[in-house]
This record gives structure tokens, sequence and C-alpha cells, in this order.
């Protein structure tokens, strides 16, 4: 069969990677795809973002699954609109959408399905939402409600920064129709860590822990951005922890979205903050994390098109995944300036070079073909990825890898892993 891969990411290319290798599927397509997809996916310059243009190619193509990578097309509706024409697709409803697509929605499931999470309040009046803050002691987190491509929560250490930010999201509409309600609340203590689970509808799957390095430098410190970094398996998530946030994390998320009439079917990603034997939700995603979906899909043993079809079917009570032994570990080589402001068409040299090196494969996340060469068009460039029977070993060949790359600004973190290792 013809798989259609919605998305141009380091995830996306994963999913093409991967999905590639299935004896099941005769082609890959992806729209639009980057520079590195074109190796192992047929690209066709459709928008992830245009919902008709996905549509349209999915029936043009007659393919047999659409996997939607980012979730600014779910939240708008494609699943929708390829069920309503026959197509299967992996990725939920716009309706289960919502758990990343509106943050008050997500709090108020947690709340009414006993899952845990940070105590919290929402407000759509500025004046409301100030007295709020007068209750409160010290810090706290500000969260913009709607998509706002991972920038839209403020950690606020004091008072007159919460207020800040509240008047930022609320009054000088900081974040646009995203910020048109603020949620505020706990500030969590701990350490974070994703659990991943794939989901039916009915079933799921729960993979192995990952965790991603969000913060731009060193030491976890700096800006937020999309993902530094990420590994798997993640010891943070003891196998006690695991069964705990399977039971009270997972399984109360998907049994909740079916009682609530909008059965969650797609890559259901819960952020957790750990703390000794708490667990808590920061946030759903309702999609692959990006990079964490680079070291999973690495690991994973199984054909992806036959999981994810199954999951797509409503039939993954009879799957099962199976993993390879070791760990992995995705190192984002970035854009100089990003988060803020960067270059794009800087020329990318040492490509084939670093992709030879053994158990390491190089994901393009923001590149682009330009005269035959391949050169940067995007804040996160390449992520790279290695495996190895230790972490350790993963990540000594992640960085041999790097250092054989180079293009005008890139910088990496060098500590990817270090919570681990
Ligand atoms: P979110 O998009 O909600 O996951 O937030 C982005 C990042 O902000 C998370 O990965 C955490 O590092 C941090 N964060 C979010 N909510 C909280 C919280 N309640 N307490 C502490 N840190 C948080
Ligand atoms: N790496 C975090 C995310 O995909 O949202």
């Amino acid at each position: 069969m013809k798989i259609l891969v919605t998305g141009s990411g380091g995830r996306e290319h994963a999913l093409c990677w991967k999905l590639s290798q299935s004896k099941i599927v005769e082609e890959v397509i992806c729209a639009p795809g980057n520079g590195g997809i074109k190796d192992v996916a047929r690209c066709v310059n459709v928008d992830a973002a245009d919902i008709d243009g996905q549509l349209e190619l999915a029936k043009k193509e007659g393919v047999g699954l659409v996997v939607v990578g980012p979730e600014v097309p779910l939240v708008a509706g494609l699943a929708d609109k390829l069920e309503d024409a026959g197509i299967p697709v992996f990725g939920p409803s716009a309706k289960a959408a919502q758990l990343e697509g509106s943050k008050s929605y997500s709090k108020e499931f947690m709340e009414r399905h006993n899952i845990p999470t940070a105590k919290f309040s929402s407000h759509t009046d500025i004046d409301e939402a100030l007295e709020e803050l007068e209750k409160r002691a010290g810090a706290c987190v500000v969260k913009a409600d709607g998509l706002a491509a991972g920038k839209g929560v403020i950690l606020c250490d004091t008072k007159e920064e919460a207020r800040a930010a509240v008047k930022s999201i609320l009054s000088e509409n900081s974040f646009g129709s995203a910020g048109a309600r603020v949620v505020i609340e706990d500030f969590l203590k701990g350490e974070e860590a994703s659990i991943l689970a794939i989901c039916d509808g009915t079933d799921f799957i729960t993979l192995i822990a990952a965790q991603d390095h969000k913060a731009a430098f060193e030491g976890d410190t700096g800006p937020n951005t999309g993902g530094m970094g990420a590994y798997a398996p993640a010891p943070v998530v003891t196998p006690r922890l695991r069964e705990k946030i399977i039971e009270t994390v997972i399984k109360r998320t998907v049994e909740g979205m079916a009682k609530d009439g909008n059965p969650f079917k797609g890559v259901l990603y819960a952020g957790l903050m750990i703390d000794g034997d708490e667990i808590n939700v920061l946030e759903y995603n309702v999609r692959f994390g990006d990079p964490e979906c680079q070291p999973l899909l690495s690991l994973m043993k199984n054909d992806l098109a036959e999981v994810l079809l199954a999951a797509a079917d409503n039939r993954l009570k009879d799957v099962n995944i199976e993993w390879k032994d070791g760990a992995a570990l995705c190192v984002v080589l970035v854009a100089g300036g990003y988060p803020s402001d960067y270059k794009k068409g800087e020329k990318i040299s040492g490509l084939d070079k670093a992709g030879s090196i053994e158990n390491v494969v190089v994901f393009h996340a923001g590149t682009t073909e330009k005269d035959g060469d391949i050169v940067t068009s995007g804040g996160r460039v390449l992520g790279v990825t290695g495996l190895g029977d230790t972490l350790a070993k993963a990540a000594e060949n992640a960085y041999k890898a790097c250092d054989e790359i180079s293009w005008n600004g890139m910088r990496l973190r060098r500590d990817i892993g270090h919570r681990a290792l």
C-alpha cells in the first residue's frame, strides 16, 4: 500500500524512514517533506496545515493510510475529514486533539477524570486573572490556552512576573488568539519525562519512556525550544513508576476520552513531572514528540506500518511492540540564534560522512535541497541519532557523527542525556 505522512520535520523524517522499511508499504509519500525525507519518500509540496490539499492528495494517490505528524492539522480537523472520506488515518479527531489544542480543556479533563496534575484556574477576564494571582504565594506558571508552538508557557518566580505574563497574554495579545484565555497553575518541581502511548480509541500500547531537553543551552538553561535533544529509555521512569503512570495517567486518559465521547486514536503524549514517587501531568500532546520520536522509532523492532494501521483500524489489542536492547540518543543541531532569529540557506557539509558512521542515523528537520546542495531551512536543522548497548555508547556515536557536520552558525548542546549518564 501507499502511505502518506503529513509534515516536514525531524519527526516526519523518522516516521518516513521507519515506514519505508515496512514489508507492507509499496511507497511512502510525504507532504511537504524536506531535504532528507526525499531519500526515503516521495515529497509532494502540500503544506501540512493545508487540510483540503492534504485530503485531495490522499484521495488522488489512493493511499491506504495517512499518518499525521504535527498537531496543527489535527486540531484543525484533518483526521475527521480523512475518516469522512473513508481513508484510514493515524491521528486523533479535532475534538480529541483538544487535549493539546486547549490547555483549559485538558486541565478540566484531568480534573474530571482524576488524573494527577498541578492545581489550576483558567480566565478570559484580566481582572479576574490578576485577582487570582493575589491569592497565590510565590512561583506559578502562566500558560496561553491555545497552540503556541511550545512558546506559550511562562514560568514565573515572582508575582510581578506573573502579572506581566497575564497582561502580555490577555491584553497585549502576544500569542494571538491562542492567548484569548490563560491558565494559571502551581509551579511543580522535579525531573521531566515523556511517556507516549499508541492508541486505537479503546486499547493502547505504552512505549518506553523518553526524555527531551527543551532548554536552549547546556545545563538546561536559557529559553525553551522545540527540543535540543532526546533519548530513550529514560531511567527516571523506573518500572514501578511506569506502572503507576500507565494506571493513573494513560489508562484514565484513554478511558476518559472514550467516556466523554471523544475516543482517542493516535499518539497520546503525556509530558510528566516526576518528584520521587509523585507524578503530575504537565501537558498532553496528541502526536509523536519531536525529537522524542527519533530515538523511539530507532529502537522499535516492529514493522511500524502494521502497528499504525492496526491502531487506525481499532485492532491494537492483538499487537505487541518489541524494542531493541540498549539505548538511542538524538542530538539536535540548530541554526545560530535559534530559538530567536536565525539565518536560513546555509550550506551543510559532512552529511555523507556522518551518515556512514555505524549505529547512526541523521534525521533532517529543517533542510532543503538547493542546486544539488543540502542547505538549512529552519531553526532545528538535523537530529543526529546514535544507538548503542548503553546510553553512554549511544551518546558517543551521536556526537562522533555531529563532529563531522558543519555549517555557518551551527550550534548544539554537548550534554544531551546528562541526567541519565
Ligand atoms: P507545557 O507546554 O505545558 O509542557 O510546558 C512547557 C514546559 O514548561 C514544560 O516542559 C516544563 O518544563 C514547564 N512547565 C509547564 N508547566 C509547569 C508547571 N506547572 N511547573 C513547572 N514547570 C512547568
Ligand atoms: N519535544 C516536545 C514536543 O514535541 O512537544
